[in-house]
């Protein structure tokens, strides 16, 4: 007989690949600590300064290039092994993909895409790890990375996608995020009062964690591979 499998969500964010030495935003060390948004992240900041965006990007890609999965990336991809995983991530690296997850949904885009910075939906797969000044879409318009910056609107089809999957979980798995920027900060809540488990994970306690069902405090690479285990019923999250 076939059983239903419960379906968990598992949303991410940049603290679920910090493990693989990737920077978070608002953590020290992280990007907003050392740029300012609005220069690097903004329609307003690609106007002034194509080239400066250009070259943020590049950089991120190419250290997006170097890194690997960690345990974290590995155990959320396991975890398709028992459940039905949706994985929508803020992140616009490609760690979870190549961690084996099936089901991804980048609601921040891609960094190893490129768009028309004429028409957003121009996307064409990256070649190279840097996209210049000069490199054109088919059409004649500058390429820039397909990313979504702050003041633009996610791209529609993918937004409503995400929230009828976060609307249809059993148990939402908020990791790594600080869960401050909308509308993506708004799924959990969605999940949840639809029913969902929620638990999160995180070293720090965020705007979520008052809202959480389970706030599994920890490192995602530590805990996440722990729960595992757990679910193949070996041994405990918090052993004795
Ligand atoms: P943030 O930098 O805001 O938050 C990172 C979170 O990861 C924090 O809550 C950390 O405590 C947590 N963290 C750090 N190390 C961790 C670890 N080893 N395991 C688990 N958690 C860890 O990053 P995001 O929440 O992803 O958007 O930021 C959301 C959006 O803001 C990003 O997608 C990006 C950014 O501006 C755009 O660029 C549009």
């Amino acid at each position: 007989m076939e059983f239903m499998r419960e379906k968990v969500v598992v949303f991410t964010g940049a603290g679920v690949s910090a493990e693989s030495g990737l920077r978070t935003f608002r953590d020290m060390g992280g990007y907003w600590r050392e740029y300012a948004i609005e220069s690097v992240a903004s329609p307003e900041g690609w106007k002034a300064n194509p080239q400066a965006v250009l070259e943020f990007y590049n950089e991120r890609r190419k250290a997006v290039l170097q890194a690997s999965p960690n345990a974290a990336h590995l155990a959320i991809a396991a975890l398709e092994a028992r459940f039905d995983v949706v994985v929508i991530t803020q992140n616009i690296d490609d760690l979870h993909e190549r961690a084996g997850s099936t089901n991804v949904m980048h609601v921040h885009g891609e960094i190893l895409k490129a768009r028309s910075s004429v028409d957003p939906f121009l996307i064409y797969p990256l070649a190279t790890a840097v996209i210049e000044m000069g490199q054109l879409c088919e059409h004649g318009s500058q390429l820039r990375p397909d990313v979504v910056w702050f003041g633009e609107v996610l791209p529609e089809d993918e937004w409503n996608a995400s929230v009828r999957v976060a609307e249809s979980a059993d148990v939402f798995l908020s990791v790594g995020t600080s869960a401050v920027v909308y509308p993506a900060a708004s799924l959990p809540m969605m999940a949840k009062r639809r029913g969902a488990f929620l638990v999160e994970v995180n070293p720090e306690p965020t705007a979520l964690t008052e809202y959480a069902d389970e706030f599994l405090q920890g490192p995602a690479g530590v805990i996440l591979p722990q729960m595992v285990e757990l679910v193949r019923g070996v041994r405990a999250i918090h052993p004795a």
